[in-house]
């Protein structure tokens, strides 16, 4: 700790925050929304707080086979399916408070124009070459059988049922002719290699410049970066860009060998980060704009989750470093997979939860809160557990926070009608809890800055947890004269809380700040800013509105959860 950050020392600028880009043929989960969106949004929005031009960017991945498939499965066009999912996930995502400043698509003409120029570019420096392949074909589907197509045996590590360009078990990704034991996974028939030209991107070439990179940037969490290293050191692959499909960007050049062909998903979707951005400043400040100049000024973090390091850490850089107009990420937050009661999610045994039915059940609220806690800054899984939920919901959200917040309101507007009561003068007690809020206020900016957002929250309940012990020995009630002193910090200290809650719960803040009776938006208010957070800003005379109850307890509802899932064992 210590030390400025990089986010304060570049105040002028902008920090763009992008969250992984979803695939565009599938409903958004619970282990999305962990490793990635909510992390990121808890970390843009404390940014806003700050006063900090941020921008939180993403979109949904639309190219590649398997939405083609999935189109093909349902009968409509490509085009229909992720224009589909593209709304679905706008929907969702705000019903859990997720507030992109654009979410935009890969199958955009600002997104398929950069790729191009991004291929025209590297293939002029000479770092793309053409080679035959042998690709799977299977016999029975007739058609080339993209990499998610074929499942078999990891060539490195023997793990069964990988998908044949990457294995989940050890991390590595690897050209698919090298899956063992290879299998359709439409038919279930072997497939097998057949010629094919494609384009390849010169990755190994690049080995010691990814080198440098990686070490000499110390945002980057070690222990991913020591995994990536030693890829490197393994010897890097080149990456085969091209895929034999209609459905993705055109290869841009004039050829035979480019025909029927499309650049990979992953060449595209990755550089939707930098043309997401230039389609926001587009919209918002018109044609004239220079993104390129705006990018590279930034502070750049890109959230993932731990099974797109390869990509992240490798194809992206190594990309931009071939193209070389936009700057590589300064931070690239990575986390862990969700498990369900220690299980791994499984959509087909219906192990798993989708964000929009989570939230038919339950507040926007409950989830963030929950995750946040559990979700460390770390490639460390994490455990959806219910009884787990039950409890941090009982004992932290509604008995800690949610007690000392209605406590001290209804306090108020019972015997104070409301009217936050001139202090007298402070004793011991009073001052020491001055300096409390103080601490943690400096100590959870330190854990946010740093992006520990769980260790943050869990200073922040802390903070609770001294707040309510505060108003417990200060005995408010009875002693006019010492209750104007308790009530006046304490009612503080519900805006304090609230501040440094909001990134975590904004629906239930928004809330109090109507009964605290003060602006709702940060935007245009003192009373609600990082800068002031340490403040006595509620000042005496100030009247709240009445107060009403912000958490209930949903035993019942957790019980029905945990049967329904017992039942699916
Ligand atoms: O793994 C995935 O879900 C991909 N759709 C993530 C893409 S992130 C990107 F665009 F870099
Ligand atoms: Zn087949």
């Amino acid at each position: 700790m210590g030390g400025e950050s990089k986010v304060d020392g570049n105040r002028n600028g902008y920090v763009i925050v992008t969250a992984a880009l979803p695939y565009a043929n599938g409903e958004i989960h619970l282990g999305h929304v962990t490793s990635t969106y909510l992390p990121a949004d808890i970390f843009s929005r404390y940014l806003k707080l700050k006063g900090r031009k941020v921008l939180y960017i993403s979109g949904t991945d639309d190219h590649g086979t398997p939405i083609l498939i999935q189109a093909e499965k349902e009968g409509i066009p490509p085009e229909e399916l992720v224009r589909k999912w593209l709304s679905r996930d706008i929907e969702d995502f705000s019903k859990l408070g997720i507030e992109f400043s654009i979410f935009y698509k890969t199958h955009s003409p600002e997104n398929i124009e950069l790729t191009q120029r991004f291929f025209e570019n590297i293939y002029k420096k000479g770092f793309i070459f053409k080679q035959e392949i042998e690709q799977w074909y299977c016999g029975n589907c007739k058609r080339f059988l993209p990499d998610r197509y074929v499942v078999g045996t990891c060539p490195f590590c023997g793990a069964e049922n990988q998908y044949s360009d990457g294995c989940e078990v050890c991390g590595r990704a690897f050209p698919s002719y090298m899956i063992k034991e290879p299998k359709c996974i439409v038919c279930g028939s072997t497939p097998f290699l057949k010629e094919s030209i494609h384009y390849f991107f010169k990755l190994s070439s690049f080995s010691d410049q990814l080198r440098g990179w990686l070490v000499s940037n110390s945002n980057l969490q070690p222990e991913v970066r020591n995994y990536v290293l030693k890829w490197i050191e393994d010897g890097l692959k080149d990456w085969d860009i091209t895929r034999d499909i209609s459905w993705g960007v055109p290869i841009p050049l004039n050829e035979k060998d480019a025909e029927g062909k499309v650049l990979y998903g992953w060449f595209d979707n990755h550089l939707g980060y930098i043309a997401f951005t230039y389609k926001y400043f587009r919209d918002h400040m018109g044609e004239e704009v220079d993104t390129r100049k705006i990018w590279n000024s930034s502070v750049i973090y890109h959230f993932i989750g731990k099974d797109i390091v390869y990509h992240h850490y490798l194809f992206l850089p190594a990309m931009r470093m071939a193209e070389g107009s936009f700057k590589l990420p300064d931070y690239l937050p990575t986390r862990g997979h969700l498990l369900l009661q220690n299980e791994k999610f499984s959509k087909s045994k219906g192990w798993y939860i989708s964000l929009r039915n989570f939230l038919e059940i339950f507040p926007p609220d409950y989830l963030r809160f929950y995750l946040a806690l559990t979700t460390p800054y770390s490639q460390k899984d994490v455990n959806f557990d219910w009884d787990d939920f039950q409890l941090k919901l009982n004992n932290e959200l509604i008995a800690n926070i949610g007690n000392f917040i209605h406590r001290v309101l209804t306090f108020t507007y019972s015997y104070f009608e409301g009217i936050v009561p001139e202090p007298s003068e402070m004793e011991e007690l009073d001052l020491k809890f001055v300096d409390d809020l103080k601490q943690a206020v400096r100590d959870v900016g330190e854990l946010m800055d740093e992006i520990k957002l769980d260790k943050a929250l869990k200073r922040i309940l802390d903070f609770s947890t001294s707040c309510n012990r505060y108003f417990q020995s200060s005995e408010p009630w009875g002693k006019r004269d010492k209750g104007k002193t308790c009530i006046y910090l304490s009612i503080n200290a519900v805006r304090t809380l609230s501040i440094l809650l909001w990134p975590f719960i904004p629906f239930t803040i928004e809330k109090l700040w109507n009964t605290l009776n003060i602006p709702k938006s940060f935007r245009n208010s003192s009373l609600i800013s990082w800068s002031s957070v340490s403040e006595l800003k509620i000042k005496p005379g100030h009247k709240i509105n009445k107060p009403s109850v912000l958490f209930k307890r949903m035993d019942k509802e957790i019980m029905e959860q945990k049967e329904k899932f017992k039942k699916k064992h």
